[in-house]
Parts: C-alpha cells; structure tokens; sequence
C-alpha cells in the first residue's frame, strides 16, 4: 500500500512489531461503515463517479458477507483493518478500489472506527449497569426493614437496613452511569475528513460523513482529531470508577459469605468448590469481579501512559490503544453481569445480620440522643454519659438497653423507663427519618424514585 519509494519490503520481525490485525480486527464493521460513508459522500461532492462509488459500496457490502461467515483473514503483511479490508476490496473490484483512499488517511480512519466502537461500547456499558441497578432496587425494596449491623472501621456502629446499604451501591452505579453518558457527549464527533493531519484539499462534506456515521458534528482541528485518544481515555476512567464500585461490593459479598459473618449465602450456581476440601463452597466470581477491576484500572494507567509524552499528531504508540480498551470492555461486561447474578440470586441470612447487628451496644447514641431531645443534655454531656452505659453494660455482661433501671440511674437520675424503647435494633433504624437515612420510610421513598428512574414500573 506505501511501497512507492522502498527498494525492500519489511523484513519479518518489522512485520511482527508493526501489525496490529490481530486485535483491530475487532473494528471491521466500524471500519466498513466508515468506508461506505466517505464513498458516498466522494461521490455526492463529485470527487468519484457514481459507478466508482456503487463499484466500492458492493464490493464492501460483499466484504461485510464474507467476515459475517469466514471471519476477518489475519496477514501480518497488511498490518490492520484499514489495509486488509482495501485489499480484499482490490482484489474484488479491481484498481478502482484505490479510489476510496481519495481525501483520507488511515490517520483519521482509525480515530473514527475507534470512536464508533467505543461509543457502542460505553452504550453496552450502560444497559450492564442499569441491569445491575435494577437487581439492586429490587432487592432493597425486599430488604427494606432487614436489620443488619452499619459499620464504621468495620466495627460495629449503628445498626441500618439492608434496603439501605443495597441502595448506597445503587448510588454509585447511578453515578457510573452517568460518566459513561457524559463520556458519549463528548466523542459525538466526527474526526472522518481530517486526513492525516493538516486537513485535505478536496472538496469533501464533513457534516455529511458526521451525520451518516451518526455523530452530532464533525470535530474542529484536524491536528487534534488525529492524535486524541480523549474519548477512549474517558472510557477508561469511567470504567476503572466503575470496577472500583464493583470491587467494593465484591469485597463485601466476600466477606458476608464468610462463615464468622455469614450475612449471606451464594448460590451454588455462582461458587466453586476446593478439590480438597469437600466442605468448601468459594465466592471465586466476587473474587474475580474484585481481581478484574485491578487489570481494568490497569488498563486506565496504560492509555495514559501510552498517551502523555507524544508530540502532536499521529504516532505509531497509538495503535497501542486499543488492546487496553477492548481488554477493559470484556471484563467490565463480564463483572456487571456476574455481579448483577449474585445480588439477583443470593439469600440473605436476616437473623443472623439482626443477631450481629444487636452486638457491641449499636444503639448508644440513641441514648445519648434521647437526653439531647428530652432534657435539653449539651449532645457532648449525653455522649459521656451514654459511654458510661456502655461501660456499665460491659460490666453486666449484657446489652444497654437490658441494664437495671437503678443502674442507668445511678450513671444520670433524668434516664427512666420509657428510654428502653427507644433503644431496640427496630426502633434505632426507624428513628433515622431525616433525608437520606436508613429509616424504612426514606428507604422505601428511595426506592420507588429508583424505579421510576430505571423506568420499572
Ligand atoms: N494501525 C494503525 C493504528 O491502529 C492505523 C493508523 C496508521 N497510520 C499511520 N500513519 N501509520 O493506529
């Protein structure tokens, strides 16, 4: 394809270090796409002759039948995408089929294919989440008054409902969602018609080619739109703080699966057993959901890596682009659908979360905030004599809210029988009503709004 002024091929290990079909395979569709939408667009301007168009537009809708059934052929001397489709295309129609290169580069062509598979990819992006939403919501919406210990340190804290901790994943998935969505705005445009980096002398449309590929506009400066990874980079960011969020949650199930704690149980379906323990039952996908979130912040640190020491435009580090994305995609579908498979399928064990919720005195600052609210205590006076409940139920050997009467009035006289309620598992999370809060009433309100916005009905 460039060997005008070469007097010898490239030698092998050339060849080798070169050729990037192995992986940019995956955009043939994009790249075909690409294709038929700057022929058309030649012709329209009367660059090409209608017959040189309609001759390349079939030539590559046969290419397109050919790689639906035999896949894409992989010859290491045709280096990617670009040339391999353009060959078989020569060898198909004929010299004619040199006309498609007229006012373009491989330089523009590969920022478009790119942008429109990393496009698609954010959109799949998407759909994962908002299954795994609405798996969340639902199981909230369940666990709306299940009582499980809220941690701080992962120590026992304040006991919150399940509904609730299942929510605050929702939040961030909500908010993942969204990157990916702000990420799409900004790669609405189209690099097609930059050329190879200053633009090109031929009349070409670029707001038509834009609006055949589906993209909002054409981009500004042809030196920028050769050379920005931006949008792929978004990708990735926006990936890494999605894996991260799955990994926390992961992390989670890991340690809920886990006998001391024993909040929750796998199903068989979704665990591994030990060939040589027989009693084993392993939570290995919210193992793997947490390991895989490391290779795709990896992949985050690669592409920026790759990127920031290269001079503008086009440098060959950037064919490096994409295998850390097309890597990175794989897994985060896979860690949104094994994720939304566990908290889909999974029982929760809500005696034994109530029983561990009720250890470690989790109602002390309802103590404290009783004498805040009855008899006007300074919050930081009714902290210290809450603290000596505690004490004095350590003591005991039994929970604050089971100490003698004469007891608790021995640490403050203004403590009566009626605090007793107040200091249930119940009555502590039904207490926390304010905006947000762990209270079954604000759960269920956050709840319902979820499913509203997920469009459930
Ligand atoms: N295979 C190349 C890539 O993925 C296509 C662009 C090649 N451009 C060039 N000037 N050699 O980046």
């Amino acid at each position: 394809m460039w060997g005008g002024r070469f007097a010898e091929g490239p030698s092998a290990i050339m060849r080798e270090i070169n050729a990037s079909i192995p992986f940019d395979k995956a955009l043939w569709r994009e790249d075909i796409r690409g294709s038929k939408a700057h022929i058309a667009m030649l012709a329209a301007q009367g660059i090409v002759s209608d017959e040189e168009a309609q001759s390349i537009d079939r030539g590559l809708d046969a290419i397109v039948a050919e790689y639906e059934s035999d896949g894409v052929p992989e010859d290491w001397s045709l280096e990617d995408i670009h040339m391999t489709v353009e060959a078989r295309l020569t060898e198909l129609i004929g010299p004619v089929a040199g006309k498609l290169h007229t006012a373009r580069s491989r330089n523009d062509q590969v920022a478009t294919d790119f942008r429109l598979w990393t496009l698609a990819a954010m959109e799949q992006v998407e759909a994962g989440l908002a299954a795994l939403q609405r798996a969340l919501v639902t199981r909230a919406g369940e666990h709306a008054v299940t009582i499980m210990p809220g941690f701080t340190h992962l120590q026992a804290a304040q006991p919150v409902t399940l509904g609730h901790h299942l929510m605050a994943y929702y939040e961030m998935f909500r908010r993942d969602a969204s990157r990916f969505a702000d990420a799409r705005k900004r790669a609405d445009e189209c690099p097609l018609g930059s050329a190879a980096l200053a633009g090109t002398g031929f009349a070409i449309d670029r707001e038509a080619t834009a609006s055949a590929l589906g993209f909002a506009c054409p981009t500004s400066n042809s030196l920028d739109a050769v050379s920005d990874r931006d949008f792929a980079l978004d990708y990735l960011s926006a990936a890494s703080a999605c894996a991260l969020h799955l990994s926390r949650i992961a992390e989670e199930i890991i340690v809920w699966a886990s006998q001391p704690f024993a909040f929750i149980r796998l199903p068989d379906t979704l665990s591994t057993g030990s060939s040589i323990m027989p009693q084993k039952k392993n939570p290995d996908a919210a193992e793997l959901v947490r390991g895989h979130a490391g290779r795709i912040i990896g992949a985050a640190t690669a592409l920026m890596v790759t990127m920031k020491g290269l001079p503008l435009a086009y440098s060959k580090d950037m064919q490096d682009d994409k295998p850390p994305v097309f890597e990175a995609h794989g897994l985060l579908q896979l860690c949104l659908a094994a994720m939304e498979a566990m908290i889909a399928e999974s029982t929760f064990n809500e005696a034994r979360m109530r029983e561990v919720a009720g250890a470690g005195h989790p109602t002390a600052t309802d103590l404290a905030d009783w004498l805040v609210r009855e008899h006007g205590v300074p919050f930081r006076e009714a902290h210290h004599v809450a603290g000596a409940a505690v004490k004095a139920a350590d003591d005991h050997g039994c929970d604050i809210a089971d100490l003698p009467l004469d007891v608790l009035q021995a640490i403050d006289s203004r403590i009566d029988e009626s605090v007793r309620d107040l200091l249930t598992l119940d009555a502590s999370v039904a207490a926390r009503t304010s905006y947000g809060g762990t209270a079954p009433v604000r759960v269920q309100e956050q709840v319902e709004a979820a499913r509203k916005a997920l469009g459930m009905g």
